[in-house]
């Protein structure tokens, strides 16, 4: 397609917005959490910098650089790099696992959305009054409930789609212009209250004590994965978003305050959790389950519990959102400029297959508990999929192909790093990335680990 053609963020600042919309998602504020949580506390905050530094961000300018170089959705940037670059249509297959691996994500993602939906509206009439075992009912019975899940899910893919049906700028920047600001003053609000009225130090204890004798393998390999989730890397949707950023645009400067504000975000937000759950003397591992049932018990018993409760779960529904369009707009990119297909139709046409795929896993909650692949239920089935195979096989690839498929020269004029930076940024590409990401491998196949 004729890239002059093709929609562009309206500047620099919303393709920022945008990418940090996509970025900051339940993976910051649900799965960050209890994963450090059930992980030792600082020993995975500490690993997970480390990969956001070394493996994220150099692939995250990677990802958004082929975007924007290929000027098309990620099957067809692709054909237009391996041409260039002269080399085999194989390498396709990153366009191919981003849009699918975005589809297989969006449709269990949405059912969690579904989840925080559901406590949206009961935090309107406030937790007073509930006790944990109230609450633990509470989580079980929507477990339980699947046309109260199918129905939470049914209106979350309906609000997700409905932004990208306005297309990229009116729809999606517009979407972020309103959400993402929402978002910041919203996690401040909560951090303050959690100085003021918490137990902020606790939390920071917990978060930053440096103990390095915590980490193991496990530790590595959760807090990498977790990196490329958080930064929403090797599913198509940076690459989609890099594609509508215009040529003046510094792919690294912007790449850079990207991952610094999606880090920022989860450090805050579990600063402010973690401050809540110390306060009441609360279980940091609860797992899966720290932000449904460990955070409304807090706020039952402390001051302003109500209100507080409430902006919480605003706060994570605009998280969440802004991040399931981003996993729509691949597809529906692929679908519009690959086979001309009208935007309409494509994002019917791509939500109602994830819908259909989500309303199966909210049925694996309950009345389909019994289907089991390798011994696990179809929600962890697809999560490990996604997290533990097709995500780190597209970053792998994606390394590959920039520091050893494409012509050095383009990859440096694109790009928009100078001298050293670039060697080193071209350099971790090269033997850094390629080589952490095969030891994740390693460990699915459980060699190691
Ligand atoms: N990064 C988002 C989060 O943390 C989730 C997400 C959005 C995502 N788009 C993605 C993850 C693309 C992987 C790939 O919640």
């Amino acid at each position: 397609m004729d890239s002059s053609k093709r929609s562009h963020w309206s500047s620099r600042w919303a393709f920022i917005l945008v990418t940090v919309g996509s970025a900051v998602g339940l993976g910051n504020i649900w799965k960050f959490p209890f994963m450090t949580g059930t992980n030792g506390g600082s020993a995975f905050v500490l690993v997970y910098l480390a990969c956001v530094v070394g493996i994220g961000v150099p692939l995250l300018m990677a990802e958004a650089m082929l975007g924007r170089r290929g000027q098309g959705d990620p099957v067809d940037a692709m054909r237009s790099l391996a041409r260039e670059a002269g080399a085999s249509r194989l390498w396709l297959a990153i366009g191919y696992i981003g849009i699918v691996g975005a589809l297989l994500i969006l449709s269990f993602y949405s059912v969690v959305a579904g989840w925080i939906l559901e406590y949206t509206v009961r935090a309107v009439g406030g937790f007073r009054g509930m006790d944990k075992a109230m609450l633990g009912e509470v989580f079980a019975g929507l477990l339980a409930d699947p046309l109260r899940l199918v129905a939470w899910h049914t209106v979350f893919m309906a609000l997700s789609a409905g932004v990208v049906l306005g297309g990229v700028t009116a729809g999606i920047e517009r979407a972020n212009k309103i959400m993402m600001p929402g978002l910041f003053a919203i996690l401040l609000v909560l951090l303050g209250y959690g100085a003021v009225a918490a137990d902020l130090p606790a939390a920071f204890r917990f978060l930053f004590h440096f103990e390095p004798k915590a980490i193991d393998a496990q530790v590595v390999l959760a807090a990498m994965g977790h990196a490329f989730f958080t930064l929403s890397l090797g599913m198509g949707a940076i690459m989609t978003y890099g594609s509508y950023l215009g040529r003046e645009i510094s792919i690294a400067r912007t790449s850079l305050v990207v991952a610094t504000a999606d880090t920022l975000v989860a450090l805050l937000a579990g600063l402010a959790i973690f401050s809540f759950v110390f306060a009441q003397g609360l279980e940091p591992a609860a797992g899966p389950g720290l932000i449904l049932q460990t955070l409304p018990l807090a706020f039952s018993t402390m001051p302003f519990g109500d209100v507080v409760g409430l902006l919480f779960f605003v706060l994570v529904v605009f998280a969440a959102w802004t991040s399931s369009i981003s996993l729509i707009e691949p597809a529906t990119a692929y679908l519009v400029e690959h086979f001309s297909l009208g935007r309409r139709a494509a994002v019917l046409l791509v939500s109602l297959l994830v819908w259909l795929l989500g309303v199966a896993v909210a049925l694996s909650f309950n009345d389909w508990s019994g289907f089991k692949v390798f011994g696990l239920g179809l929600f962890d089935l697809l999560d490990t999929l996604t997290s533990k195979i097709m995500m780190p096989l597209a970053g792998l690839l994606i390394a590959l192909f920039t520091a050893r498929v494409m012509q050095r020269a383009h990859v440096e004029s694109e790009i928009g790093l100078g001298g050293r930076a670039f060697g080193l940024w071209y350099g971790v590409l090269r033997y850094v990335s390629p080589v952490a990401i095969v030891l994740i491998f390693l460990n699915v196949i459980g060699v190691i680990g």
